[in-house]
């Protein structure tokens, strides 16, 4: 097949594992028979420097028209001041808003051969599989009015947490289904005993979940959630939660698999294509250095194949790719190994080939 693929490399360590995923896709299509075009644009800091915003009309429109969109990171010290009006974070939400991407899946998923990078006791990791299913367009992040304002000389700061029940029944939905081609156990995470938008999250999951009779569905409080998360991790299948509280929820999960290097995430349904990204940030303490965990990107560049080009082999065999790898011993600096990005990038290209 040909598919059309935006790659936005974006900021600090984002080229490198960016470019380490275009060789893995280019194995695969090399297996395959396919072809894959990429046009590559700015995002977030690096954008900002070239046209003063972290996203551009231009850019957008390139992602709108393409079949899937691969982003490396965005951000770094250079545009961390508090009070520029520019931030590179813009863009990454501006592209999630733009493309209408409301379900962001993160898949933690703990390799046997890597219970020891984690700072939990190996024997609280077994069996650990789970999907966070975060809400990405809506909450927290997005809710108006937000901004500062200024009255008697002093200053405020405001951020909305808002919800429809619209925007909550596609996202609990999209989980609903997950779970039953899963375990079929559905975790609905929130704040209902403090927050309104999240009692309306809870009945609205509630209703939801009777078209679902073959899936057990629990609600749990964020906080007791992010207890059980490191408490018993194995008892989770699919969460599904408001956009912050999936942000924080999803950088612990990170330790449970030994290295936010890891963890690949598919942000889906909106009308156009799919934005596929690592969860970790553009780590500006590695840029440069060759030395960046590639696998978050190169899974989520398997998540890529399987979600917007339909190409399920393809997936697969790129996460069976790096498995072996990691079996094999063959580990970056993250996961207390010694190899750079392209050492790693080539054995799983080596492994993809195999067979
Ligand atoms: C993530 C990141 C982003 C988020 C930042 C960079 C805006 O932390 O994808 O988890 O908060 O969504
Ligand atoms: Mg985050």
């Amino acid at each position: 097949m040909e598919a059309n693929i935006v790659l936005l490399p974006g900021d600090g360590i984002g080229p490198e594992v960016v470019g380490a995923a275009v060789q893995v896709l280019d194995a695969a299509a090399r297996r395959w028979g396919h072809t894959f075009h990429y046009s590559t644009y700015l995002i977030g800091g690096c954008s900002i420097d070239a046209y003063g915003t972290a996203l551009t009309a231009e850019t957008l429109a390139a992602c709108q028209a393409a079949d899937a969109v691969l982003l490396g990171a965005v951000g770094g010290p250079r545009w961390d001041d508090p009070a520029a009006p520019v931030r590179p974070e813009q863009g990454l939400l501006g592209l999630r808003k733009g493309l209408g991407v409301f379900a962001n899946l993160r898949p933690v998923k703990v390799y046997p051969p890597l219970a020891g990078a984690s700072p939990l006791r190996p024997e609280k990791l077994e069996g650990v599989d789970l999907v966070v299913v975060r809400e990405l367009t809506g909450g927290l992040y997005f809710g108006q009015p937000k901004g500062r304002t200024q009255e008697g000389g002093r200053t405020r700061a405001v951020d909305t947490l808002e919800y429809s029940d619209f925007e909550i029944e596609r996202i609990v939905r999209l989980a609903f289904g997950l779970a039953q081609a899963r375990r079929g156990r559905l975790t609905s995470v929130d704040k209902a005993n403090v927050l309104e938008s999240s009692r309306l999250w809870r009945q609205v999951a509630a209703q939801v979940g009777t078209e679902f009779p073959g899936v057990a569905l629990e609600h749990v409080l964020v906080d007791t959630a992010a207890m059980r998360l490191v408490a018993n991790p194995a008892s989770f299948d699919v969460i599904v939660t408001e956009n912050m509280f999936g942000d924080i929820l999803t950088d612990e999960a990170a330790v449970l698999v030994g290295s936010m290097g890891l963890l690949p995430s598919a942000s889906l349904g909106g009308d156009g294509p799919g934005l596929y990204e690592p969860i970790h940030g553009s780590a500006p303490d590695i840029a440069g250095k060759g030395i960046a965990n590639p696998c978050g990107t190169v899974l989520s560049a398997a998540l890529l194949l399987r979600h917007s080009l339909g190409l399920e082999a393809e997936a697969r065999a790129i996460e069976a790719a790096v498995e072996r790898a990691i079996q094999g011993g063959w580990l970056t600096r993250d996961l207390g190994g010694t190899l750079s990005t392209r050492e790693m990038t080539a054995k799983i290209v080596d492994e993809v080939l195999r067979e």
